[in-house]
């Protein structure tokens, strides 16, 4: 847990959301804010076309806006590619790197999430690293030898316990609607402590280390209870304004 102690709750929205239909949703988490102030951070990452949107509405609300990607490189002839300033520029104080749909989909490494994370953290923004074993790896016993190397080799040198935060999401947990036990969360936050405490002498404190994976109104207390899950990261629940809800008021 960081300083501030408190959880947070972070939508990563993925590739979805027109227009109307996303600020229907905001306007309806937004009600539930200002009604119901929440002693929890939220944060909702949308896609880039949204931010501009949704930059308008979420602070004001007491939420925050991130995005889901930034380049490495501050600007430049990267056709297509967003920078971490830029993101900056749009009002946004946290970014996710490193999801395991990039790690899969775009040949993502952890060098290349380190350098991400670099910049994004020059840029003044909270890096939410996200690290997870697939079902083979975990199958083969192979979950803390690829935790180790995701953690190691995805966290920069600028890094500390408030820019940072450790995202442990299971690939095979990933929409999937299976979650590992309460008490295998547990054991895998506190091996990530460890890696952190022990091998990243750039920490002071150790950041918070959240999970995400099929977490659900259903699940979401159950999940916050566990000794150091600092939070979650929401996919296809937080799509709903509805159970996104309830999973912020059962961290309060
Ligand atoms: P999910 O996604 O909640 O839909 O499983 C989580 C994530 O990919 O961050």
């Amino acid at each position: 847990m960081n300083k501030s102690g408190k959880k947070i709750i972070i939508a990563n929205w993925k590739m979805n959301g027109l227009l109307a239909e996303s600020m229907q949703n905001i306007k309806h988490l937004r009600m539930n804010f200002l009604t119901n102030p929440s002693s929890c951070d939220v944060v909702v990452c949308p896609p880039f076309t949204l931010l501009r949107d949704m930059a308008e509405k979420l602070p004001s609300a007491g939420m925050k806006l991130g995005a889901q990607d930034c380049h490495y490189e501050k600007e430049g002839a990267y056709t297509g590619e967003v920078s971490a300033r830029m993101l900056k520029d749009m009002t946004c104080s946290y970014v996710i790197l490193g999801h395991s749909e990039r790690r899969q989909h775009f040949s993502e490494t952890s060098e290349i999430v380190k350098k991400k994370a670099l910049t994004a953290i020059d840029a003044k923004l909270v890096a939410i690293i996200c690290v997870g074993e697939t079902l083979y790896e975990r199958d083969n016993n192979l979950t803390d030898i690829v935790l180790r190397e995701q953690v190691i080799h995805s966290i920069p040198e600028n890094a500390n316990d408030s820019n940072v935060i450790i995202a442990y999401e299971p690939v095979w947990a990933i929409g999937s609607g299976q979650i590992p036990a309460n008490e295998q969360i547990e054991k895998t936050h506190s091996y990530v402590r460890k890696v952190i405490k022990e091998e990243l002498l750039q920490f002071k404190n150790v950041p918070r280390v959240i999970y995400g994976g099929s977490t659900s109104p259903d699940n979401a207390k159950s999940l916050l209870s566990i000794g150091g899950v600092d939070g979650l990261l929401v996919g296809k629940a937080s799509l709903d304004p509805k159970q996104f809800w309830k999973m912020i008021e059962s961290a309060n």
